[in-house]
Order: C-alpha cells, then sequence, then structure tokens
C-alpha cells in the first residue's frame, strides 16, 4: 500500500504535494518522492523528479534551496513491494528522455514478461519496481495524446493500480484505478488527486471516488471523467464530513477495524500473481526445496502462532518435518541445526529482536533461511537467504490482524510449492487447496458480516474475568491467537487450549461464569471436537462456538453460534480467525479500551 498525490492549479505545487504526502504517511514510508512539472519562459518544458529512501523527513530535506516553482506536480510515498526500498526505486518514475512522470500504487503482475520484452525493443531500465514498466509502456504508445497512451499501455498490463500521469508538455494529470483506491478532490482553479482523502482535507472537501476502470484528466479549469476505452463518464460528487484524523482511518473508528475489514484485499494481494493456473505456485525463491530435511519455524506472538498453522500445512502438503519455536527460547536452548535445515523465520515487522537473534542462530549453525515478511527493507529482511513477502500493507494497529491473515496466506502458499516441488502433493490435492485459497476474499467478506452477532456476544460478556478458547488440529493455533487478541487489547485473561488437552486439567476451570469459545467447524476432528462440546455443557460451562452456518450438533450444545462459512479445512483458519479478531476488537471497544494503542504494548519489541 502506498500513498499518492497530484496536484494541478494555481499554487506552488510542491506544497500542496508534501502536505498531502504528510497525511498519507500511514499508507507507506520507506521512501518517498516528488515530481513537478517547470515550464520556464522560452526553456523547453521539463519534469523535475526529487526522491529519497527513507521516511518522508528525508525528501523534505532533499528539497530544501530547490527552487520548484511549477504548478503541476505528483508525489508518493511508498511501501515496497518490488525492489528494495531505495533512492532509485522511490517514485515518481521517469522517462528517459525526462518529461514523463508516473507514480503507482498497486502491482502489476505481469510486469515480468512487460519488462522483458520492452528491453528486448531497447528499453532501459533503472529501477527493480513493476512501476517502471508503466513509464516504458506509455512512451512506447505516445504519439501527443496522453490519456489515449495511457490507456493503450493499461490494455497490457494485469494487476493494481491507482494511476498517476503527467508530462511536461502537458497542464493535465492522467489518472486510472483499479483496486487500489483513487479520489479526485475538486477546488477553485486547482484540483488534486490522492489515494486517500486526508491528503486533500486542507484544500477541498468536495471529491469524487473513482471505481474500478475509471479514468480521468485533471486540468486546474476542470475534471473529465472517461472509461478505459475514452467514453465519457458521469460520477456522484461527495462533500466529506469527516476530519482529517478520521480519514485515516478511512471512517473507521480505529485503525484495527480498518485493518481487519482490509483482510480480502490482504488475501488477494499475497496471492497476486504467485498462483499459477489451478494448482502451481510460482514463489521466486532461491530455495533448492531437495537441499532440506526439516524446517524450524521461529517466531513470536501472533507471528508464531502463523508459524503452527504453517506447521500443519507444510507436513500435510510436503511431508517435511517442521518444528515451530518460540524464537527467545530457541535461541538459547543450543538447537540441534545444520545445513539442511530451512529455518523459516516469521515477523510483521522484521525487526523483533528475539526473531533476529534466533535466526541468526540458525544461520550460524549453517541453516539456510526464509523470512515470511511485512515491513521491506527491516533488518531481519537483509539477514535471510530468501523472503516471502506479504502485501499487507502498513499495520498500525498494535494488535495484529491484516499481517496474521497474510502470513497465513503465505504459509499456504509455501507448502502448496514445496508439496509440488517434492512430489507429495498431486494435481488434484493441489487443485482442491488453490480453489479453496481463490475463495478465502469472499469468505472473509462474508464472515464480516457477521459483525452484529459478535458484538451482541461481546456485549453480553464484556465483563467477564475469564475466557477459555478451544481448537483441534490447524484450528488450534486459531484458539491460540483468538486467546491472544482477547487479551491484548481487552486485558481479559484468556487461555487456549487443544480441545483434547482439555480433560487432562483444565476442565476444572469451567463453570457457570466462564466463556469457553470452540473452534467447532467441520473437518476431520469435528466428532472430537463436538464431544468437547458436550463436556464443556455437561459442566455448564458458557459455550460460544464457531460453526458453519445450519450446523444444528453444534447449534444443539452452544449458548451462541457464531457462523463461519464452510471451506477447505487446510485452508479454514484463514476464514475462522476473523470471527475471534472481531470478537476481541468488539470487546475491547465497548469496554472503551485504547484499542490501536493497548496499555504496556509495542507494535514492534526491538529491545530485549
Ligand atoms: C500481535 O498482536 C502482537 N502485537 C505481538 O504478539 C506480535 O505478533 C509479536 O510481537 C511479533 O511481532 P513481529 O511479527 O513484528 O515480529
Amino acid at each position: 500500500m502506498c500513498g499518492i498525490v497530484g496536484y494541478v492549479g494555481h499554487r506552488r505545487a510542491v506544497g500542496v504535494v508534501i502536505d498531502g504526502l504528510e497525511r498519507l504517511e500511514y499508507r507507506g514510508y520507506d521512501s518517498a518522492g516528488i515530481a513537478v512539472g517547470h515550464v520556464a519562459d522560452g526553456a523547453p518544458a521539463r519534469i523535475e523528479i526529487v526522491k529519497r529512501a527513507g521516511k518522508l523527513e528525508v525528501l523534505k530535506i532533499a528539497l530544501e534551496g530547490r527552487m520548484l516553482e511549477g504548478t503541476i506536480g505528483l508525489g508518493h510515498t511508498r511501501w515496497a513491494t518490488h525492489g528494495e526500498p531505495s533512492d532509485i526505486n522511490a517514485h515518481p518514475h521517469l522517462s528517459e528522455d525526462g518529461q514523463l512522470a508516473v507514480i503507482h500504487n498497486g502491482i502489476i503482475e505481469n510486469y515480468g514478461e512487460l519488462k522483458e520484452r520492452l528491453s528486448a525493443a531497447g528499453h532501459v531500465f533503472l529501477s527493480e519496481t513493476d512501476t517502471e514498466v508503466m513509464v516504458h509502456l506509455i512512451e512506447e504508445h505516445y504519439r501527443g495524446d496522453l490519456a489515449a497512451a495511457v490507456r493503450e499501455a493499461l490494455a497490457q498490463v494485469t494487476g493494481s493500480y491507482a494511476l498517476a500521469v503527467a508530462r511536461a508538455d502537458h497542464e493535465v494529470i492522467v489518472v486510472a484505478r483499479a483496486t487500489s483506491p483513487m479520489v479526485i478532490g475538486l477546488g477553485e482553479g486547482e484540483n488534486f488527486v490522492a489515494s486517500d482523502v486526508p491528503a486533500l482535507l486542507a484544500y477541498t472537501r468536495r471529491v469524487i471516488f473513482l471505481h474500478d476502470g475509471d479514468m480521468a484528466l485533471v486540468g486546474s479549469d476542470g475534471v473529465t471523467l472517461t472509461d478505459l476505452h475514452g467514453a465519457p463518464l458521469a460520477r456522484d460528487i461527495s462533500e466529506i464530513d469527516w476530519d482529517a484524523e478520521s480519514a485515516e482511518k478511512d471512517g473507521y473508528p480505529h485503525y484495527m477495524l480498518k485493518e481487519i475489514f482490509e483482510q480480502p484485499a490482504v488475501v488477494y494481494n499475497t496471492l497476486g500473481g504467485r498462483l499459477v493456473g489451478e494448482t502451481d505456485v510460482n514463489l521466486d525463491l532461491a530455495l533448492d526445496p531437495h537441499s532440506i530435511d526439516r524446517a524450524i519455524v521461529t517466531a513470536a506472538g501472533t507471528a508464531f502462532y502463523a508459524g503452527l498453522v504453517g506447521e500443519y500445512l507444510i507436513e500435510k502438503l510436503a511431508r517435511l518435518p517442521v518444528e515451530v519455536e518460540i524464537a527467545s527460547e530457541f535461541r538459547y536452548r543450543d538447537p540441534v541445526v545444520d545445513e539442511r535445515t530451512l529455518c523459516i523465520v516469521v515477523s510483521q515487522s522484521g525487526e523483533t529482536i528475539d526473531s533476529l537473534e534466533a535466526l541468526r542462530e540458525a544461520r550460524g549453525r549453517g541453516a539456510r533461511s526464509l523470512a515470511i515478511l511485512n515491513v521491506k527493507g527491516s533488518s531481519i529482511s537483509r539477514e535471510v537467504d530468501d523472503i516471502l513477502y506479504l502485501q499487507a500493507g502498513p499495520e498500525i494497529g498494535v494488535a495484529s490482524s491484516k499481517a496474521y491473515l497474510g502470513m497465513l496466506v503465505a504459509f499456504e502458499l509455501l507448502a502448496l510449492w514445496l508439496g509440488r516441488a517434492r512430489g507429495t502433493l498431486g494435481d488434484d490435492g493441489a487443485r482442491e487447496i488453490v480453489r479453496a485459497l481463490r475463495s478465502v476474499p469472499r469468505l472473509i467478506e462474508d464472515t464480516l458480516t457477521h459483525r452484529p452477532c459478535i458484538a451482541e456476544v461481546a456485549e453480553t460478556f464484556k465483563d467477564k474475568d475469564h475466557y477459555l478458547f478451544l481448537g483441534r488440529g490447524i484450528n488450534f493455533p486459531t484458539a491460540l491467537e483468538g486467546a491472544l487478541k482477547l487479551k491484548e487489547i481487552s486485558y481479559i485473561h484468556a487461555e487456549a487450549y487443544a480441545a483434547g488437552e482439555m480433560k487432562h486439567g483444565p476442565i476444572a476451570l469451567i463453570d457457570d461464569d466462564m466463556p469457553v469459545v470452540a473452534v467447532a467447524t467441520q473437518g476431520e476432528l469435528y466428532l472430537k471436537t463436538l464431544s468437547n462440546l458436550r463436556e464443556v455443557r455437561a459442566r455448564n460451562g458458557i459455550l460460544i462456538a464457531l460453526a458453519h452456518p445450519g450446523d444444528d450438533m453444534v447449534g444443539a450444545h452452544a449458548d451462541v453460534v457464531i457462523p463461519v462459512p464452510e471451506t477447505h479445512e487446510l485452508v479454514s483458519p484463514l476464514v475462522n480467525v476473523v470471527a475471534l479478531q472481531l470478537l476481541a476488537y468488539e470487546t475491547a471497544n465497548r469496554l472503551g479500551l485504547d484499542v490501536d494503542r493497548p496499555r504496556n504494548l509495542a507494535k514492534s519489541v526491538t529491545v530485549e
């Protein structure tokens, strides 16, 4: 997720664009850049570009003393997806003749084949980004009509984009949208484009939200909307009554809730371009899957629970032995590791010191390493042999939600890739998983519609002092993650157990004052789980069950059923956990607690 801003009007563009980027830093902050059209009297029009790796502050320092007088400009704050954060990979990207500038938020999925064709045709690429192919495609088709050139370029592209293009000799910005958000701000003798409303509110509250497939020519004296074929379009003008801070949350009361609702897009983007046909996966890894005999997954907190799901997936699909280790334990226990061990380190931030040191411990003993990471350019990213990036965008809420989903998708892809490469996963089995993965965004949307029912559960039990979470098999980690979510934002004590383990002690805890949340979706161990539900009922426990819609057997035992849509059991954690994230959120919110910044917690634990 990146932040883009454009301006055309009577003001110096650089001030408006930097203002806007400051309001969009929550969308990405590993590098930033600005392009300003410069039309000096008598001299040929040209575009000036300044871009830097690092936070926006670094760009602002680089701009000091630069006289950028132009009144048309583009700006970009990046969340790297392709190519490390660097000056050259930062946006805007400029054409070879310095006349055309492009900024982009999204993923050009077929950029590899486009880059190959354009390079063979003589185009010289400077960056590692997918976005740069847009510059060369537009150049290739430009015959004086910028909008037509952008249309012809986009006709060759698959993927997601919020795109803004400017040429030195044009007084308009051409924009286009597919999947990634884009909004046009309407002013007096000036107009604006941005990824999101916060960038515009200082100048206008009249906006047009572009739809997928929309394009627009944005000039100082007007905006012309078309489709991707150039046919005129009409869109409503909205009046924004949010303040800037609530606008950064897209109108959600908390970042965490916004990020829970972003999860369908996170799954779609993390899968994006990595599924090949109906049965295969392309992860672009250097790892030789035949060079390893076992894997050790090491992480902390939520990332550790993602690793537990990964263990089930990799052992089931690839028949590769996996151990999952708490990073702060692994690094001190003199582990048995050799060069045929794959160390998989999982981290949203890529900065968790325990996970980084556990990685170093494993590598020091000869292990190959692979990171499942969200933040490009993070410390862990610089010390591994391979990286599988989530496409979750910045996660602002301290309690992880969308990053966890991204990690689960990454493990699904890794297990598929290993299984296919090691010959332990046939076409039929792979096809079932791939089909289920492609349906997950829709199934999460479905689960999110049950928020009112989950909110009622939260309201009923928000004053309880203790919760017990139960799960079996691949959904035991789901129970663990649900308990952690509740603990860390509502401060209610919650424990999670493998349901089969309950009779070995925890059952003594159950009474008529303890809510027991059971993940009771159907799978191989469904009947066993049902007997666990009966054990809870027999002791007057308060039973809240996640179950497939219409499951009367669970319904007969539970006080409350939270419906979750059915899917392949090996994919079910990606759907089930969403209900538990909402339960934790609604509980904490009803207790009036600071959901985004829970007490005692930090987003990334970078000190021991
Ligand atoms: C999750 O909600 C917590 N914020 C915490 O457990 C977190 O998952 C853990 O600190 C690991 O962080 P990382 O993924 O950035 O390494």
